[in-house]
């Protein structure tokens, strides 16, 4: 089956077609940067503009980097607050299914990616604009764990160790390996995972961090890339 994967984040809008059952886009995926403010009359113009680009008439899967309770957003850490409230399904249509970024991408890893067959403890972490996560247990997703958010020396640890406060902060690799290192073991004590996947636009790059992150889960590099949102956005709409 085929399924339209939008995946809003906070500078650009991407989508694609996705084949559900292997994963593959079947068409070149279709970027818009995120309109400023991004208001949510703002994006769903861009979601329209993406859905008549590839022409599309079938079900729709769509990211958001913030808390989805039965489709409504709940959360808005990074993007305009006034998504707060709004339901996924009123905006982009009755043929969309809307769900957290992170729960997407982990999604996607577990079907076609890292996290392929992997029966325990599996924590997948998106580092970008903010921290995102997605917790599996015998291969089924606790949603809207936010675990971007848990505190870290009485700060939000994404403000700390996101790939954003990489780059506002001008830290180095190596210092800001630290600052994952120390995330990362927090989440081991509070979870101990089998597995930690590390996602988001780093996943290319981990290169040049984690030979400097020394904790005792394994670690292993997202596989899907920047395609993880779309893929996974797709997988989630066939499940509804
Ligand atoms: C949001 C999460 C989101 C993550 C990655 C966080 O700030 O609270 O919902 O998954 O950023 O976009």
């Amino acid at each position: 089956m085929n399924v339209l994967g939008i995946d809003i984040g906070g500078s650009g809008i991407k989508g694609a077609p996705v084949d559900t059952k292997t994963g593959d886009l079947v068409e070149e995926r279709h970027r818009i940067p995120t309109p400023q403010p991004s208001t949510p009359d703002a994006v769903a113009e861009v979601v329209q503009q993406i859905v008549k680009h590839f022409s599309w008439k079938g079900p729709i899967g769509i990211t958001f980097p913030g808390v989805i309770i039965n489709g409504e957003v709940r959360t808005a850490a990074n993007v305009d607050r006034s998504w707060v409230g709004v339901d996924g399904r009123a905006l982009f249509g009755k043929k969309t299914h809307v769900l957290n970024d992170a729960d997407a991408a982990g999604i996607a890893e577990m079907a076609f990616g890292a996290g392929q067959g992997h029966q325990g403890v599996v924590l997948l972490l998106t580092f970008g604009t903010g921290i995102g996560s997605a917790l599996f247990t015998g291969g089924k997703l606790v949603p809207n764990t936010e675990f971007g958010h848990i505190e870290i020396r009485g700060k939000d640890a994404e403000a700390r160790a996101s790939d954003q406060a990489r780059s506002e902060k001008e830290l180095s690799w190596g210092n800001w390996a630290d600052r994952v290192e120390e995330y990362l073991l927090q989440m081991e004590r509070l979870l101990s995972p089998n597995l930690i996947i590390i996602g988001g636009g780093v996943s290319k790059k981990t290169k040049k961090f984690l030979p400097d992150v020394e904790i005792n889960t394994p670690i292993l590099p997202a596989m899907l890339l920047n395609e993880a949102g779309i893929v996974g956005a797709a997988l989630a709409a066939t499940e509804h």
